[in-house]
This record gives structure tokens, sequence and C-alpha cells, in this order.
């Protein structure tokens, strides 16, 4: 693995999150796997890095007003990061259980809110870190380590 990742280059990319943008989680998902698949990571990997974007760009997209999703790419290691306006999270601990969901009637009818998008982010993830303030928004910072993903799962 190591060696496989040794030349790769440190490549950014950021995607705008709109309110209610339930395309932009997909696309921007789809983009990154793809750049991954070109730079010839591992297909689990892979798997693993876009459910992260996702599911964090979904809940920028849902929760928040808008923000942006970055996702910053090193032969070490992949951060995915979204930073928001919006009413933020006012008990973290409590959002990362699984199946606890403010989404409204509305947002489940369309087949979200399940509660089990930041669950499966802090699976996926070597890494979370989440800082939110109500009234104000929320950053999420993931890290998937490329070297060290086997020792841990
Ligand atoms: N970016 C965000 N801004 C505000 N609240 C959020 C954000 N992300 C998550 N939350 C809160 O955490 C809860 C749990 O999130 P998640 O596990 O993804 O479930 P779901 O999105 O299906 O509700 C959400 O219902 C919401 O209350
Ligand atoms: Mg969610």
């Amino acid at each position: 693995m190591v060696d496989t990742f040794q030349f790769t280059p440190k490549i950014n990319l950021e995607f705008t999150i709109r309110e209610k943008d339930f395309f932009l989680a997909g696309e921007s998902a789809s983009r990154v796997k793809k750049t991954l698949q070109q730079l010839g990571m591992e297909q689990e990997i892979i798997k693993r890095i876009a459910i992260i974007i996702y599911e964090a760009a979904m809940n920028v997209a849902i929760h928040a007003s808008h923000g942006m999703l970055r996702v910053f790419i090193s032969p070490e290691a992949i951060t995915i990061e979204t930073e928001d306006a919006g009413g933020g999270i006012p008990d973290v601990d409590l959002a990362m259980r699984e199946g606890y969901s403010t989404a409204t009637h509305e947002i489940r009818e369309m087949g979200f809110g399940a509660g089990m998008g930041l669950p499966n982010i802090k699976q996926c993830a070597d890494e979370l870190k989440i800082d939110s303030k109500v009234g104000t928004g929320t950053l999420l910072q993931a890290t998937v380590y490329f070297t060290n993903w086997q020792e841990k799962h």
C-alpha cells in the first residue's frame, strides 16, 4: 500500500453545497471515487471514502443552510471536511447514536433521515472530529489513512 501511493500528488477538491441540494453529495462522491480509482487505490478504501463524502455532504444539504465540502488527498491520507452555516448540533454524542435523527417528515418521505449517517462516517473513518456551534454551524473532519486500514479494521 505505501509503495502504491508514495508518488500520489497532493490533490485538493472543493464543492459548494447549497441548501436541499440532494444531488451534490452523490456527484462529489463519484468525482472523488473516479480520482482515487485513477490513482490505483484499493476499492475497499474508495468505498469507505465515498460513504463519508456522501453522508457528510448530505448532512449539510439536509440539516444546515449551506456549506463547503473539501477533500484533501495526500500520499498518507485523505481528509474529508464539511464546513457549514446552520443551526449546529446541540449534543454531538446524541447525534452520533445509531437511529438518532431530527430529519423532518418531509425529508423521511424522500428516503433520508435514518439516523445512520454520522455512525457510518465514524465506522468508515480512522479519525473523526466534529466541531459544532449552535446557531452558527458545524465543522466535520474525517480522515482515512492509507497505510493502517488493515491493522485497524
Ligand atoms: N451539518 C449538520 N448540521 C446540523 N445538524 C446536523 C448536521 N449533521 C448532523 N446533524 C444532526 O445529527 C443528526 C444525526 O445525523 P445522521 O446520523 O447523519 O442522521 P440523519 O442525517 O439521517 O438524520 C441529524 O438528524 C441532525 O440532527
Ligand atoms: Mg445524515
